[in-house]
């Protein structure tokens, strides 16, 4: 007998995702009856929600995203380590009535910087955002062993709170613009790219040898990226860190690790749609 595994994006929005479209093409690929699909669940109603898929759910796991990474850590009965440093999770698995939250956004962030060539580890970071994103983006960073991490967000007071919680500097956004050049990397966490705009003001210099990386990946060019592209600036988007995260997710799901080609498949196929 054939049992059809099912899984879900949960977020909101989530409409726009992607990871319907990866998912279900590496069940096909695999042979894995997998139904994988968007499920809009706002933040008033994810507890519910998840208490239902607790009881009844025929799930096998979720992945979560905006705007509920941080409930689900909570929510979860069991938080694998790799959710401490982040204090958010991504993916919740279903196992015999019990949540299990694991985050695979770290990693999948580590990653996606070494398939590019990007570098991590002894470097000068600057991230911007103090939300969900940007803590996983610090916790990443740390983990590889950057030498210097900072933080810079448009509302002060969220910079500090994530501050004090790694122990980096913290500043504001119009800071991030006159530091910019002392950063080997600058990471974009921010969900300016939702109202198409660059977190950064307009003529921001970039280092013509730095890296600037976007954790959003729509469009594939985001407002960040080109501004970063036009000053010279090295720039990677978001689509390496969804592919990356995903495959992590899927050997949580099955515990089969993607060979290297699945994974180039599946981000070639993201990287073509419009
Ligand atoms: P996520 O889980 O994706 O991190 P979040 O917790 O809502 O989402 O955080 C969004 C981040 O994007 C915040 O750092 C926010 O800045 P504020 O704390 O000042 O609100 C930042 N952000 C959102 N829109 C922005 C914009 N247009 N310009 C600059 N920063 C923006």
């Amino acid at each position: 007998m054939s049992s059809l595994l099912r899984a879900a994006v949960v977020g909101d929005p989530v409409a726009h995702s992607l990871s319907p479209r990866l998912f279900g093409l590496w069940a096909k690929a695999r042979g894995r009856e997998l139904a994988y699909e968007p499920l809009k669940v706002t933040a008033a109603a994810f507890s519910e929600t998840l208490s239902y898929a607790r009881a009844d759910g025929p799930w096998l796991g979720w992945n979560v995203t905006a705007p509920h990474k941080e409930r689900a850590a909570q929510l979860a009965d069991e938080c694998d380590p790799s959710v401490d440093q982040p204090g958010a999770a991504n993916v919740l698995l279903f196992v015999d009535g019990r949540v299990l939250a694991h985050n695979t956004d770290v990693q999948g962030f580590l990653d996606s910087l070494a398939a590019a060539g990007a570098p991590s580890f002894g470097i000068r970071a600057a991230v911007l955002g103090a939300g969900g994103a940007a803590a996983a983006a610090v916790a990443a960073l740390r983990r590889a062993g950057a030498a210097e991490v900072a933080v810079y967000n448009r509302g002060a007071e969220r910079a500090q709170a994530l501050s004090r919680r790694f122990g980096v500097s913290a500043g504001t956004l119009s800071d991030a613009a006159a530091e910019l050049s002392a950063f080997d990397l600058i990471v974009n966490a921010t969900s300016a790219g939702f109202a198409e705009t660059s977190p950064l003001r307009a003529g921001t210099a970039f280092r013509p040898d730095s890296w600037a990386v976007d954790l959003g990946y729509r469009p594939k060019e985001t407002p960040f990226l080109a501004q970063a592209r036009a000053g010279g600036a090295r720039t990677l988007g978001g689509l390496g860190m969804l592919v990356r995260q995903a495959a992590l997710t899927w050997r949580l799901f099955f515990g089969e690790t993607l060979p290297e080609d699945a994974v180039a498949a599946a981000l070639a196929d993201l990287e073509a749609v419009p």
